[in-house]
């Protein structure tokens, strides 16, 4: 272990690169998650096991994530999740080459219980600790496939982080945005249960904005051609609200056209803030190897077409991971311990708990906590 008081991070010499088989566990917020991930020859990662266990019907009553809730399912299900990833891999915690568990940003409960079983089952089978930031799970799965180099221009949109980074390499990123108040999953959701659509609301507003008219309510564009690459949402959701209060009782069509409206404005917004995070990128880092979109968001139809047409514009390969890939999983944890694992970048069991993690450390005393 580490000197009290050390980051706990440390470099390792690694001689297994091309046999490098890694658990990961994903427990931040309502998935509990656990997969085997492998790297090939090739440099490409294989899945060979991916468990996730949803905890939608557990909060659905409530409209939101409940934390204790969510603390607790996590533990219920953790250990069982990991036996029966093990299992699909048809391997023993002693043929890891590591194990990797999200240390954060998300619900400390919940972080809590991943972290610990991740390095119980470290310390037991004595292999090589990973505590990954979720967010770079996130920002690295898009390179599973193997064939995305460094630097690319990220959008990480998710329930709880809206982000436009600048990926140099691991453990290395710029943010170039953030949002100053809502992420966009949760203006999704917020809206959604406003509207009294289901939960998760993000793909319940997606569906209902099928048949509406995007063109039926003028609601606001926030930050649309602002100089920094940063999010506001707040007001587009309130504007929706006041749309809804003026023409309430709503009819289904009332609510497909809000919701048509609202997340026509939300992607005129993200192809506004990508444009100038592009820029930012270009000036601060040179030219992208790609775009990515990454986080529960990523499913969205529309903002994937939305982005597959700006970077057709600007001439820059367009990488949307699979969709399992992009919701919270435990293949990205896992694959995010082998990128670290291989550079030698290994945790020591003090690795801390961090609810909130900025993947950007110039940002970590930032104005509102939103890692
Ligand atoms: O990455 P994720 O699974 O968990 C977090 O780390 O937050 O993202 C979940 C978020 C939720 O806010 C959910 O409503 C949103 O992603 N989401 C969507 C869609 N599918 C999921 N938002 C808009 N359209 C979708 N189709
Ligand atoms: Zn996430």
């Amino acid at each position: 272990m580490a000197a009290p008081g050390a980051t706990g991070r440390r470099r390792a010499t690694v001689l297994f690169e091309r046999t490098m088989r890694v658990l990961g566990i994903e427990t931040t917020c309502d998935e509990t998650a656990a997969a085997v991930v492998r790297l090939r020859p090739d440099g490409a990662g294989e899945i060979l096991a991916d468990e996730v266990m949803s905890q939608i019907a557990a909060h659905s009553p409530y409209g939101g994530v409940v934390p204790e809730i969510a603390a607790r399912a996590h533990v219920e299900i953790v250990d069982a999740l990991v036996v029966r990833a093990l299992r699909r891999a048809d391997m023993r915690a002693r043929d890891l080459d590591g194990v990797a568990a999200a240390a954060g940003p998300g619900l400390i409960g919940g972080v809590l219980v991943g972290l610990m079983t991740g390095k119980g089952i470290a310390l037991a089978a004595g292999k090589p600790f990973l505590a990954v930031n979720h967010l770079e799970g996130h920002a690295l799965a898009a390179r599973l496939s193997g064939r995305l180099a460094f630097p690319y221009l990220l959008l990480l949109a998710s329930g709880g982080h809206t982000q436009i980074l600048a990926v140099k390499g691991v453990g290395d990123y710029d943010r170039l945005g953030t949002t100053m108040d809502d992420a966009i999953g949760e203006a999704f959701d917020k809206t959604a249960k406003m509207l009294g659509l289901a939960y998760p609301g993000g793909p319940a507003l997606e569906a209902a904005a099928r048949g509406g008219d995007p063109q039926r309510f003028a609601l606001p564009r926030p930050m649309f051609g602002r100089p920094s690459a940063d999010f506001s949402l707040s007001g587009l959701k309130t504007a929706t609200r006041l749309a809804a209060q003026s023409i309430a009782p709503l009819t289904q069509r009332d609510v497909a056209d809000l919701c048509a409206s609202f997340q026509a404005a939300v992607v005129d917004v993200i192809e506004d803030r990508m444009r100038v995070g592009l820029k930012r990128f270009r000036q601060r880092v040179g030219a992208a190897q790609g775009v990515v979109v990454a986080g529960g968001v990523a499913a969205n139809g529309a903002i994937r077409e939305a982005m597959a047409r700006f970077c057709a514009q600007a001439g820059l390969p367009f990488i949307a991971p699979p969709q399992a890939l992009c919701t919270d999983n435990g293949a990205m944890i896992a694959w995010a311990g082998i990128e670290r694992l291989r550079r030698g970048l290994v945790d020591d069991l003090a690795a801390p708990a961090r609810p909130r993690w900025p993947l950007d450390p110039k940002v970590e005393r930032s104005l509102n906590g939103k890692a």
